[in-house]
């Protein structure tokens, strides 16, 4: 398997549009390999292609991890996001680690995904659709491909998928083998997921239960208790009618879908398959993929590669973006204005959203693409701390979530979800929240390999602050 096919580098212009197979929409011109002709950003150096493609290939044969029908149900509760009538709840690790890797480090993120849902359902009473940063998010962009320590130029690191972070040359040379070990770990949290979701974790009758030990006695902790035992008397009513939890599906289960940001495309391939029912293609690495704010080029082969395959898909969207670029961006991806099918996640700093992205909802909305829009408040609002760690500030988090909802309120379009970065454990990366992290507490639990996460606490706490910007929007 070629890293790049030379004779590849002419491409018919793609306006007009998509083919139809069987009832699946086909992207013209379009493979799983097509993205090989364009340039792609942020791809390592691996030492051997050999290797690389003999690690591919591996992939190639294995089974896939979601089902096509699962990546179509998921974009039909988008689309419901896209119309205004539910709201998408997008939350997990910045990176996934091979080291930090139990059955507890995910139910501890499953619990506090639960309970950000359950206040989020009761507040906002609309439907949330749940979809991890997980079972796959496992590679990183880097601002640089190396990094000073000592006086050693080293590889930077990309994320486990790539390399180990110890800071030595050696532990930093890309490994092919960790293609097919990322693999192995996704299967695994993913059935860990699915077994926890449908097999009676996620009962609403257990609501109480998913208080994290070192949340319970929190404000945002007690919180939650009383909102808990609201839903109780209400199942409580239920059940004295008639239905109970565990025999009502919808209350016994949910569905937790997965996502991570496509940025190794030979692995996104090697995991693209053709849907048995449909005769579409779909990336069956996760339910949904999206494209990071460095790779996001028009021309470049992260979009290729993404238009052609048929699942959800997102996009983040910097302030350095316009009007222009952004409706380029949904005619390619979205050509048929699938409702749903497009996500465009908002990442501008607290300071700059309002302003920043009232004229691309204003673009969007004009032009008709369905898209839902996300807000992820944490990449555009890191820093450096007074002690040198790299950190975010709850406060200012919670100040673009409403910047983002104000300017959706001005424009006259739904604030669809939050996309965020958190963790079930009792870190101190982000600082504030109601049980203030303060900064010289910030060395006491700074796990991260990459990115501050929000822990279980400031996660709570940050659904009850966007339960409440919504009503006091009047938005629901
Ligand atoms: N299945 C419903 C939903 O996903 C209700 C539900 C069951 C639920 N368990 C949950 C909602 C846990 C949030 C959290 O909305
Ligand atoms: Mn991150």
């Amino acid at each position: 398997m070629p890293r790049r096919s030379p004779g590849h580098r002419s491409f018919s212009p793609r306006t007009g549009g998509d083919r139809l197979v069987g009832s699946a929409a086909v992207a013209r011109d379009w493979t799983p390999g097509s993205w090989r002709a364009r340039p792609a950003a942020q791809q390592p150096d691996w030492p051997d292609e050999g290797d690389l493609d003999r690690a591919l290939k591996v992939l190639s044969s294995y089974p896939p991890l979601v089902f096509a029908g699962e990546a179509r149900s998921l974009q039909a509760s988008l689309a419901k996001v896209s119309a205004g009538n539910a709201f998408l709840l997008q939350a997990g690790d910045c990176a996934e680690s091979f080291e930090e890797f139990t059955a507890n480090n995910i139910r501890e993120k499953l619990r506090v995904i639960l309970q950000m849902a359950v206040v989020l359902t009761y507040s906002l009473g609309v439907p949330v659709v749940k979809v991890g940063r997980i079972a796959g998010q496992f590679a990183k962009p880097r601002s640089a491909p190396t990094e000073r320590i000592g006086d050693e130029d080293i590889p930077s690191f990309r994320g486990h998928i790539v390399n180990d972070a110890a800071p030595t040359a050696a532990a930093r040379i890309p490994d092919p083998e960790r293609l097919v070990h990322a693999y192995h770990q996704s299967a695994s949290t993913l059935n860990l997921v699915r077994a926890f979701t449908k097999g009676g974790f996620a009962d609403l009758g257990r609501v109480h239960e998913w208080t994290l030990e070192f949340v319970a006695s929190s404000p945002e902790g007690r919180r939650y208790e009383r909102l808990a035992a609201e839903i109780e008397r209400a199942l409580k009513f239920m059940r004295a009618c008639g239905v109970d939890t565990e025999s009502t599906t919808t209350l016994h289960e949910v569905d937790v879908y997965t996502s991570h940001e496509a940025l190794l495309l030979g692995y996104e391939e090697s995991l693209t398959r053709t849907d048995s029912l449909t005769g579409g293609w779909y990336d069956c690495s996760a339910h949904m993929l999206w494209i990071g704010e460095r790779t996001r080029q028009l021309d470049g082969a992260h979009v290729e590669f993404l238009r052609g395959v048929g699942n959800p898909i997102g996009c983040k969207v910097g302030l350095a973006t316009d009007p222009t670029w952004v409706l380029e961006l949904c005619e390619l991806l979205n050509p048929n204005r699938i409702p749903g099918r497009l996500t465009l996640i908002a990442r501008m700093g607290a300071d700059h959203v309002e302003d920043g992205l009232r004229p691309l909802l204003a673009a969007v909305r004009d032009a008709g693409h369905p898209v839902v829009w996300a807000c992820d408040p944490m990449h555009a609002n890191t820093y450096t701390s007074a002690s040198g760690r790299k950190t975010r500030d709850f406060a200012t988090i919670e100040r673009e979530i409403a910047g983002f909802v104000a300017a959706h309120r001005a424009e006259g379009t739904w604030p669809g979800g939050i996309h965020v970065e958190l963790t079930g454990d009792n870190v101190t990366e982000c600082v504030g929240g109601a049980d203030a992290v303060l900064d010289e507490q910030l060395p006491d639990a700074y796990h991260t390999m990459c990115d501050p996460r929000l822990n279980g606490r400031q996660s709570l706490d940050l659904a009850f602050g966007v339960a409440e910007l919504m009503r006091t929007s009047g938005l629901v």
